[in-house]
């Protein structure tokens, strides 16, 4: 489910580079690309990352071992306030106002944040979480289910400083989706995509 997740964020950037892209078509999937990675950020802070943080940091009492930075590097709060800030740039910027190039490059370099997070994601950290005791396909079908419903609820523009662990980020994010929506109708034309 969250690997599907990272599959659609490249299918949709190689799209965005591909052949035959004028600047309203790269607009409308760069929107759509930010909204994506938005509600996807924001359902794994709710849901994964505190259950591998438990599962790790009991298994391995990591967070003693390696700190807070570093634990949070592992867990992924690193690459996810990387892409925010960088997300949240390109959410102010339009290629009309700014120019496809600068667009462009912008979303290149958060794009670029997210190809890295998401292979950590799929090479160390899942992995890892998978072959603690306890985790079984019970859990992770649960998990799957609490994921795509923190997705129906959960933001969809980035805020990198909105708080990023539970229970604050639940709070905050509970506040902040129906903006969100507000501001989508209009950017949308009145149809923001439906999860
Ligand atoms: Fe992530
Ligand atoms: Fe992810």
């Amino acid at each position: 489910m969250i690997n599907q997740d990272h599959a659609n964020f490249k299918s949709m950037w190689t799209e965005y580079n591909g052949p035959n892209m004028n600047n309203e078509m790269k607009q409308k999937l760069g929107w759509a690309l930010i909204r994506e990675i938005a509600m996807h950020s924001s359902a794994e802070e709710e849901v994964m990352y505190p259950e591998v943080s438990w599962g790790l940091a009991v298994c391995w009492q990591i967070r003693k071992r390696l700190g807070d930075e570093a634990a949070d590097h592992l867990l992924g709060h690193d690459g996810h306030q990387k892409m925010k800030d960088l997300l949240y740039e390109a959410n102010n910027m339009t290629i009309e106002k700014n120019g496809e190039t600068a667009y462009t490059a912008k979303l290149d370099e958060a794009m670029k944040v997210l190809y890295h997070h998401v292979a950590e994601e799929e090479t160390q950290v899942w992995p890892r979480f998978e072959s603690l005791p306890g985790v079984d396909a019970d859990l992770l079908s649960h998990l799957g289910k609490k994921f795509e419903s923190a997705k129906s609820h959960a933001v969809t523009r980035p805020h990198p400083w909105a708080p990023n662990k539970p229970p604050l980020n639940v709070i905050a994010n509970t506040m902040t989706a129906p903006l969100d929506g507000l501001a989508d109708m209009w950017r949308f034309a009145g149809n923001p995509p439906r999860h």
